[in-house]
């Protein structure tokens, strides 16, 4: 079996109300998880893209998050409604969504004005 093009990690951490941090899974399910493998497996990609639900990618402030490897593309406020634009752009077309980035300022940044 050849190697994934491509593997999608969609943060699915559940924590408590009171918890310091946000999660990006607050009910404990994962629709967009479920929206993006479907639409994935419809568009053909079933054996060339790799889509799990992940614990937390510490970015908890811009969630829900996702990733997107080899090219470490990563969307924030990502929801099942924009799964359809991410697999017909990005895993089927390449074009990542720019729309749904998070910003280079924000990224893995402890000053990020956002974080908690
Ligand atoms: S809980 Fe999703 S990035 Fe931390």
């Amino acid at each position: 079996m050849p190697a994934f093009e491509r593997h999608v990690f969609v943060c699915h951490n559940v924590r408590p109300a009171e918890a310091p941090r946000p999660s990006c899974s607050g009910d404990g399910k994962s629709e967009l998880h479920a929206r993006l493998n479907q639409l994935a497996k419809d568009a053909g990609l079933g054996g060339r893209v790799r889509i799990n639900k992940s614990g937390c990618l510490d970015q908890c402030e811009h969630g829900p998050m996702m990733v997107v490897y080899p090219e470490a593309v990563w969307y924030a406020n990502v929801n099942a409604a924009d799964a359809e634009e991410i697999v017909r752009e990005h895993l089927v077309g390449g074009r990542p969504v720019e729309r749904l980035r998070i910003s280079d300022a924000c990224l893995n940044a402890k000053d990020c004005p956002h974080r908690s």
